[in-house]
């Protein structure tokens, strides 16, 4: 059933994000968000940026990109485009590349990550930080940028992961509920984003603070 954007699931009764909802909520956060999250998130971009940077392909495609905390950590031989559905986000990203004076990061558009522009095998590498658990299908997030990116090329994930038992999943379980306000799902578990048993995923390494996230790197396929 679905009322107004908000979809129950009676397996799983989560407050689902829609389109709406995302940029309702980070129309409010755009202003304080790199205060807020900028902190705690930090090692998890830089982890994820510098595997990137390590990858071969300059083509990169920051999915979600947010206000762009993670652009001035790109090197400066990269061709990186940024997407977002918030307007504001793409705002203060914009901001940050006018001051930096970031010269590789050649476009910032507003874009559904489920339903992208782009034509397939565009990019080398797609990279979404701290996304997937906020997009409205994560499933289908992972599809298209498998789509964008060329075959063989990389997929890359920082997020954070709900634990399988114990105390945090009660808590993670709990705040489910609170999904639309909060602007993600703190019960988002990886079988959300990706099948593991057909994917090609080559790591999985838990980053600072206390391997609260994890970054995922998957080869798409050939
Ligand atoms: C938690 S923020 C992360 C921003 C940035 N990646 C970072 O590291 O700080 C999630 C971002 O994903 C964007 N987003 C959510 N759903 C999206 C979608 N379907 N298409 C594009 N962007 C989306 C939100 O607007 C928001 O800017």
């Amino acid at each position: 059933m679905s009322i107004i954007g908000i979809t129950q699931d009676r397996d799983h009764p989560r407050a689902a994000l829609d389109a709406a909802s995302v940029r309702e909520a980070y129309r409010r956060w755009a202003g304080v968000y790199d205060v807020v999250f900028g902190g705690v998130s930090a090692f998890g971009r830089k982890r994820a940026v510098a595997a990137v940077n390590l990858l071969p392909g300059p083509r990169v495609l920051e999915v979600g990109v947010g206000t762009g905390l993670a652009l001035p950590l790109y090197r400066p031989d990269l061709d990186v485009v940024g997407i977002d559905l918030s307007r504001e986000m793409l705002l203060k990203a914009q901001e940050k590349v006018g001051e930096q004076a970031l010269a590789n990061v050649h476009g910032l558009l507003e874009m559904d990550a489920e339903n992208m522009a782009f034509a397939s095998g565009s990019f080398d590498i797609a990279v979404a930080m701290f996304t997937a658990s906020v997009v409205p299908d994560a499933k289908k997030l992972f599809a298209e940028m498998s789509r964008v990116v060329r075959p063989g090329g990389h997929l890359l994930f920082v997020n954070h992961f709900a634990a399988e038992n114990g105390f945090r999943w009660w808590v993670e379980r709990s705040m489910a509920p609170l999904a639309r306000v909060l602007g993600w799902h703190p019960d988002f578990m990886i079988e959300d984003l990706l099948d593991p048993a057909v994917t090609r995923v080559e790591s999985r390494d838990p980053c600072p603070p206390a391997g609260l996230f994890t970054l995922v790197k998957v080869r798409n396929a050939d």
